[in-house]
Formats: C-alpha cells, sequence, structure tokens
C-alpha cells in the first residue's frame, strides 16, 4: 500500500486540532486554541473548552482540507484522539469523527494523545528509529515512554505522581505574579537568573526513591518550596528576586527530566530519544537534554514547538501509522476515556 492519507482530529484539552498527512508528510495542521479564554482563571477551565471545540471544529476542518488542497473525500481514514484528556473536551472532538466517518463512509481510529505527541516526531524528522524513549512534558502530562512500535507496543515506564511539569510552571508563575500559561514567561525570566542561586529539591531522586520511582516525577513539593520560599520574603524592601527564583526552579525541573530520561534510555539500551508536549520548547530543558544524551551516545530529537503543542496532525501521524500496519479500525462506538493508558 502506498503512504496512507489520514485526517487527524485533536480535542483533548484547549486546541482544536485538524490535520491531514500522507505517511510521515504533513499536508496540513489546522489549530485553534482557547488558551487566552481560559487566562483569567489561570488554567483551563473544562466547560469553556468544550464550548470553543464546538466553534471551533468545523472551521478547523474546512481550512484543513482547504491547506492541504484535498478533500475527506480523499482521505483513506479518520482518526481521533478518545484519550486522555478532559471528558466534554474529547467527545466533541470524538462525535465530528463519527460523524464523518459515516458520512464518507472511511474508517474510524480512535488513538492515544500520548502516543500522537510521539508519533509527530516523523513529521519532522522522518521515520522514528525504534525502540526509543519518548518523554512527554506538557501542562496535562509528564510521561516517560518506552516505544518498540509507534502503532502497536508503547509501554508506560514511569508519569507524573502530582503536577505534570508545564502545571509546575503555571502554578510558580503564577506564585510570583507571572502571566499564565507561566512556562514561556519564567522561561524567558530564568535567562537573566542565576539557576544556583537558591536550592530547591529534586523530586523523587532520594536514594529512597530510586528503586521504586526511577522513572517517576513529582512537582508539587518543588512547587510547595517555591511558595514557601517567596512567603518567607513577603514584604521584603528589595522585593523578589524573580530571575533567580524562575532559573533555580527551572534548573530543578530539567535536572529531573533529563537525568531520569537519560537513565530510562540507558536502563533500556535504547539510543534514540524524543522529547514532546508544550514543555519541550523550553531552551533550558532543550540545551540540558542535548547536553546529557550527546554525552551518553544517545540521538536526541525535538519536533519545532507547533508541532511539540496540541494539533491534529499528531494524531494524523498516529492514525496514518496503525493504518499502515493494517490494524482494525475502531468501532463507530468509540467512547472518550479521559484516563486512557498508552
Ligand atoms: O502541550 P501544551 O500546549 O498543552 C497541554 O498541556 O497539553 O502544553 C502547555 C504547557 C503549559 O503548561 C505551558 O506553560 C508550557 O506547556 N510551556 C512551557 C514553555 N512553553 C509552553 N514550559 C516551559 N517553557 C516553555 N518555553
Ligand atoms: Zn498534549
Amino acid at each position: 500500500m502506498s503512504e496512507p492519507k489520514v485526517l487527524g482530529i485533536e480535542s483533548s484539552c484547549d486546541e482544536t486540532g485538524v490535520g491531514i498527512v500522507c505517511g510521515t508528510e504533513l499536508l496540513a495542521n489546522a489549530v485553534a486554541s482557547s488558551v487566552e479564554e481560559h487566562v483569567r482563571f489561570g488554567g483551563v477551565v473544562p466547560e469553556v473548552a468544550s464550548r470553543a471545540h464546538l466553534q471551533a471544529m468545523v472551521p478547523m476542518l474546512e481550512k484543513a482540507q482547504a491547506d492541504a488542497g484535498i478533500g475527506i473525500e480523499e482521505v483513506d481514514a479518520i482518526a481521533v484522539t478518545s484519550g486522555p484528556g478532559l471528558t466534554g473536551a474529547l467527545l466533541v472532538g470524538i462525535a465530528s469523527a463519527k460523524a464523518l466517518a459515516l458520512a464518507y463512509d472511511k474508517p474510524l481510529y480512535g488513538v492515544n494523545h500520548l502516543v500522537g505527541h510521539v508519533a509527530v516526531d516523523q513529521l519532522e524528522h522522518g521515520r522514528l528509529p525504534t525502540p526509543c524513549v519518548a518523554l512527554l512534558v506538557s501542562g496535562g502530562h509528564t510521561s516517560l515512554l518506552l516505544v518498540n512500535d509507534i502503532a502497536t507496543d508503547v509501554r508506560l515506564l514511569g508519569e507524573t505522581m502530582d503536577d505534570a511539569a508545564g502545571e509546575a510552571y503555571d502554578k510558580v508563575a503564577r506564585l510570583i505574579g507571572l502571566p499564565y500559561p507561566g512556562g514561556p514567561h519564567i522561561d524567558k525570566a530564568a535567562a537573566d537568573g542565576d539557576p544556583k542561586a537558591i536550592a530547591f529539591p529534586r523530586g523523587l531522586t532520594a536514594p529512597k526513591d530510586r528503586e521504586r520511582y526511577r522513572f517517576d516525577f513529582s512537582f508539587s513539593g518543588l512547587k510547595s518550596a517555591v511558595a514557601r520560599w517567596v512567603e518567607a520574603r513577603e514584604g521584603s524592601p528589595d522585593g523578589l528576586p524573580v530571575a533567580d527564583i524562575c532559573a533555580s526552579f527551572q534548573e530543578s525541573v530539567c535536572d529531573v527530566l533529563t537525568a531520569k530520561t537519560i537513565d530510562a534510555c540507558l536502563a533500556n539500551g535504547v539510543e534514540h530519544l524524543v522529547i514532546g508536549g508544550g514543555v519541550a520548547a523550553n531552551g533550558r530543558l532543550r540545551a540540558l537534554a542535548e547536553e546529557r544524551a550527546s554525552a551518553a551516545g544517545i540521538e536526541v530529537r525535538v519536533p519545532r514547538p507547533a508541532l511539540c503543542t496540541d494539533n491534529g496532525a499528531m494524531i494524523a501521524a498516529l492514525g496514518a501509522e496503525v493504518v499502515r500496519r493494517g490494524l482494525r479500525p475502531s468501532a463507530l462506538d468509540i467512547a472518550a476515556d479521559s484516563s486512557m493508558p498508552v
């Protein structure tokens, strides 16, 4: 079979994405974000996200077809995120995908959002060398995956026990008065700070955690440590050393993320690493990952930021791999699975 053309729909959080791919070739990636509508709440409000998906879905479907220069009748299959994510938000994408599959008589594939974050790299760097390890870091997830086959064999090595890495960025930003989403603001402010200024804790790296939580993460203790540090200096005439707080917080996050990720590669004899999710845009994370991976003889792939954040092309890219393997389509009654495992 020649490379399959697949339309992918993503609506698990606050991005409404419709992408079209032909195998590993990106044809269109239309994304609408409701992030602005959540700013005043300091985080994603599920009901607001669902309504925004309803409004954006048809325009994004139209834009993707116009950008790709092909209509839905020309694709081989429709793929949709069936989890994990916000149930109400997922349902908008799933209902849309079912309607299209039925109306155009196309096979429908429900796929995993986390695996999509890995598959998307193929659109930029070509087919994934396997096995590989993937680090997914966003506002909703922080997971380490072992990918033996992108369509059929992805295993969870570890994940966050509490806050996601991006969530920690967002919460710390709020504590020190930076706007939501906080990641890019902390990234920028940290450039002028000293990463060694404040010794913030490194979650789940104590000797007692090394066995049981070797590939797991925890960021809520770090967030609390920043909160206590800030509280202790409230009313100080010098104000808060925002740049130093950002640099020191960021160093803790990136140190733990990269150390555990390289450890996971070495423990599994893997020479290729993919980093995805919104936090993959972080300058320090990219630099430290490159530095540590190159010292360990590991190749690092990080897709460009537009492909790292939630989008429909990642779902189409994974759908194309599923179709290529000749796997059976999902039934038309697929449901949203908010905590879908990989
Ligand atoms: O993947 P994404 O767009 O949405 C999901 O959460 O699924 O990721 C958004 C997260 C937010 O928490 C945001 O603060 C974080 O990614 N982020 C960053 C950077 N850019 C976005 N975190 C650290 N440094 C950045 N440059
Ligand atoms: Zn995501």
